[in-house]
């Protein structure tokens, strides 16, 4: 029987979501909670090595989809599924609504093949569909996320692409968001850090998720 708390952080490159992170493993802890702070792709040592293919080789476009799937496949048996088992707390950075932003939205590729692919990799023995009892989604203007990544590191395959792409991405999020929209916190990400991080912390508490005190 699951009893832990699954979170995802969704956002296009450059939203800053990665940092607020460690604030909500903070509250977390500090409420007493065992957490996993993971990432995807990533996670486990054969999706990490997938992880590289994915952000440094060229490939075509199902190549891509059918990698990142792999390594979620891995990363839920291996880490997020016992971890679920065990009652623990689960913060993953990105998770499948990457792969409909990304691979969906930034690539063009079939929505239908990647449903498909979603319902083969989160299947659970119920029939039920794992997906994070909530995303926190740092939703940015693509054009202000792409000033911040310009003042980054060397770019991987996904920050080296156009401002135009990451539209496409910020649009799939937004149809994702807008479908499950009871799943989803969305946080403005372009407000100054402070305010991002109350926000993402008042989410928490507003989903009953993270005790209030926390925050
Ligand atoms: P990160 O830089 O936030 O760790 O994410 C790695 C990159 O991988 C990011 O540019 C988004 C991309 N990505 C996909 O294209 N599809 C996916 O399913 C996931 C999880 C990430």
């Amino acid at each position: 029987m699951q009893t832990g708390i699954f979170i995802s952080f969704e956002g296009i490159d450059g939203a800053g979501k990665s940092s607020h992170l460690q604030a909500v493993a903070d509250a977390f802890r500090l409420q007493g909670k065992t957490l996993v702070q993971t990432r995807e792709p990533g996670g486990t040592a054969l999706a990490e090595k997938l992880r590289e293919l994915v952000l440094h080789d060229a490939m075509d476009p199902l190549c891509e989809a059918l990698l990142v799937f792999a390594a979620r496949r891995d990363h839920l048996q291996q880490v997020i599924e016992p971890a679920l088992a065990r009652g623990e707390v689960v913060l993953c950075d990105r998770f499948t609504d990457a792969t409909f932003a990304y691979q969906g939205g930034g690539r063009g590729f079939d929505l239908q093949v990647l449903s498909q692919l979603e319902q083969w990799v989160q299947a659970l023995p119920d029939g039920r569909l794992r997906q994070p009892d909530l995303t926190v989604w740092f939703e940015i203007n693509p054009a202000v996320a792409a000033q911040r990544l310009a003042a980054a590191r060397v770019p991987d395959r996904f920050e080296s692409q156009p401002q135009t792409f990451f539209q496409l991405v910020h649009e799939a999020y937004e149809a994702r968001a807008r479908a499950e929209a009871q799943r989803f916190a969305r946080i403005a990400a372009d407000a100054p850090m402070e305010a991002v991080r109350q926000a993402v912390l008042n989410a928490l508490s507003a989903s009953g998720l993270l005790q209030a005190e926390a925050t």
